[in-house]
This record gives C-alpha cells, sequence and structure tokens, in this order.
C-alpha cells in the first residue's frame, strides 16, 4: 500500500473494545468509517455499544461526517472475521506485553497482506512487540489519548523490525482520520505525553504517601493552575513566558539553579496497599458523589469547550 491509499481506507478494525478500543470505535465512526470490532469478553458488545451511544452526543456536538453512523458498526464472533476486510487494524487489548506480542502475531497472521496494524499501547515498544509476527514490517505503535474520539493526539513511532512505509501510512492514515500526529523518529518507552504526564503522576504518588498533599488538592493544583495554560502552550512556552520579555533565556539563567532543587523525586513509591485505598478514597471524595458516566460527560463537555477556545484564539491570531 503506498500513502495516498491511506486516504482510501474505508473499513479499520478494532481488536480489543474496552475504553480505548471502544473510543477509537466511536471516533472512526463518527469520520464516516465502517467499523468491525472483536473482544473475547462476553459482554463485550453491550459494553461496547453502550460507550459509542455515551460518545455520539459529543461527536455530534463536533460534527460528524458525511455518511457518519452507529450503524456501521459490525462486532465480530471472532479476531478473523473482524479483520478479514479490513484496511486498517487497531490494536486496543489490555497492557500485558506476552498478551500483546501473542495477539499481534494472531492479527498478523489473519490480516491480508499489505494492510497496516497499529497498537494502542500506552508504552511498550514495538521492537519488543512485534517479536512473533510473522510480517513485523506492517506493524506500529500508534498511541491515542483517552477518550481517543476527542483528544486529537496519536503518537505514531515503529519498531526496530518496522518498515518507514508503514510508519509513514500510519501516520496519514490518523491525519485523515482527524487526528493530530506525533511521527516519532524513535522509540522511547513510554513514547513522548505518557513520559510527562507519569513524572507528574509519580510525584503526585510520592505527595500521597507521604502525606504532604491530598488528592484533592493535587488535583486543584493543575485545573486551577497551571493546567490551565497547557491547552495552549505546553510546559516549554509556558516557561518560555515565565521568563518574561526575556523569555526561556532569562528563565533558565533565572530558574536555571531550581534544577537542583528537591523539587522531584521522579522514582515511583512503593504502591503499598495503603497508598492504594488513599488514592482510590481521595478521588471518591474529589468526585463528590458524581458517577464516572457523569464525570465523563462533564470531561467531554469541558474538552470541546476548551478546544474551541483555543481555536478560536489560534485562528484570530
Ligand atoms: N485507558 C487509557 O487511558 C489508555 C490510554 C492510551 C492507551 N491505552 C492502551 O490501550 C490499551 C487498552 O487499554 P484500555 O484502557 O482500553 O483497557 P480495557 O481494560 O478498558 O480494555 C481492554 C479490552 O481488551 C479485551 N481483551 C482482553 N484480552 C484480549 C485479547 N486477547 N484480545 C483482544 N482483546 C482482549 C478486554 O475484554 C477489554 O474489553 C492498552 O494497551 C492501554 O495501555 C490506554
Amino acid at each position: 500500500m503506498d500513502n495516498e491509499s491511506a486516504s482510501r481506507v474505508r473499513h479499520v478494525a478494532c481488536i480489543g473494545a474496552g475504553v480505548i478500543g471502544g473510543g477509537w470505535a466511536a471516533h472512526f465512526l463518527a469520520r464516516g468509517y465502517r467499523v468491525t470490532a472483536w473482544d473475547p469478553a462476553p459482554d463485550a458488545a453491550e459494553k461496547l455499544r453502550r460507550l459509542v451511544d455515551a460518545a455520539w452526543p459529543a461527536l455530534t456536538e463536533l460534527g460528524l461526517a458525511k455518511h457518519a453512523s452507529r450503524d456501521n458498526l459490525t462486532v465480530a464472533d471472532t479476531l478473523g472475521e473482524a479483520v478479514a476486510e479490513a484496511e486498517f487494524v487497531q490494536e486496543s487489548a489490555p497492557e500485558d506485553l506476552a498478551l500483546k506480542q501473542d495477539l499481534l502475531a494472531k492479527i498478523d497472521a489473519a490480516t491480508p497482506a499489505g494492510v497496516v496494524i497499529s497498537s494502542s499501547t500506552s508504552g511498550y515498544p514495538m521492537t519488543d512487540m512485534q517479536t512473533r509476527c510473522a510480517n513485523p514490517g506492517r506493524l506500529v505503535v500508534g498511541h491515542p489519548f483517552n477518550p481517543p474520539y476527542l483528544i486529537p493526539l496519536v503518537e505514531v513511532v515503529g519498531g526496530e523490525s518496522s518498515e518507514q512505509w508503514a510508519v509513514d501510512f500510519a501516520a496519514e492514515f490518523f491525519e485523515v482520520a482527524g487526528k493530530h500526529v506525533i511521527k516519532m523518529d524513535s522509540e522511547v518507552p513510554g513514547f513522548i505525553a505518557n513520559r510527562l504526564q507519569e513524572a507528574i503522576w509519580r510525584e503526585a504518588l510520592h505527595m500521597v504517601d507521604n502525606g504532604e498533599a491530598t488528592v484533592e488538592q493535587i488535583d486543584a493544583s493543575i485545573t486551577e493552575g497551571p493546567g490551565l495554560r497547557w491547552p495552549l502552550l505546553g510546559p516549554c512556552l509556558t516557561f518560555h513566558l515565565a521568563g518574561g520579555e526575556g523569555g526561556m533565556a532569562h528563565m533558565l539563567d533565572h530558574f536555571g539553579p531550581s534544577l537542583k532543587s528537591p523539587w522531584t523525586r521522579l522514582e515511583a513509591p512503593e504502591l503499598t496497599s495503603e497508598l492504594r485505598d488513599r488514592m482510590v478514597d481521595g478521588c471518591e471524595e474529589a468526585a463528590g458523589g458524581r458517577s464516572i458516566p457523569e464525570l465523563v460527560a462533564d470531561r467531554d463537555k469541558a474538552v470541546i469547550a476548551v478546544m474551541r477556545a483555543v481555536n478560536e484564539v489560534r485562528e484570530a491570531r
């Protein structure tokens, strides 16, 4: 397949249909693709349709593609059936290396020749996942963010045995499907965004573990603080502005010595059952009785509002 054919893809297979696979299915359906999903869980089809239904109002609000319909979703009985006519495959099974190695080999064996297979993995390098595939050249990572039907970013990167055409094809396909693609030249565990998220996450766990801050304080420190700047600027340009007229140069000269201050630990703390309970209880308290579907609906509305606000500022430049 050449890259031009990335724009001719009409049929996507979603293998694994949980939070992420279901979110991908909703995204592709809203963009007018036919989607065939497969998931071995007995209640997977029902859960998937519930997830797609819950996402549909937000997708409708954003604007559906011509011919987009939830009727374009088929849930297959077998993996082979799901990929038989696929022109692109997105794997979103649990984050377990042995499972992914085995599943990707099976997907590779069942998928028509030349069709690119992409994995949603949060952090495994494709080099480690493609080891048992007969045609590893067509396997790439296409790492989305939750919910994949709203968050534009997909990080695309190949492994040592991936071929460049497959990486280029996946990047092109995701762009055409309405995503913002970062095509990475080198594999790094966790890719880009998860390494950054993980640094914050580990520090948050340390602070809860040591009784230095509560879940509520940690979340407010971001949502009422730096989180408001990140949609537009990202962490680097944010600090560029922290340097005033002197920009990043002044910022580094001024705050450079802080890099030696004990402001971060980075190494994760031991996930004891006590720490786990504190996180879980803290989140329940922070949710204030709102159910997960209520939180999801709120989040979706907020993400759309933020994206619209950011686009307005960008377009007015
Ligand atoms: N949840 C997130 O925020 C997030 C974000 C980006 C990427 N990811 C990645 O997406 C992938 C899926 O994560 P999730 O959060 O959707 O998990 P999930 O538990 O919600 O869904 C996993 C689904 O895979 C199914 N499954 C189990 N064994 C399978 C098999 N052998 N073949 C196919 N399907 C199988 C399960 O029945 C389940 O429905 C993981 O690799 C994860 O790291 C997750």
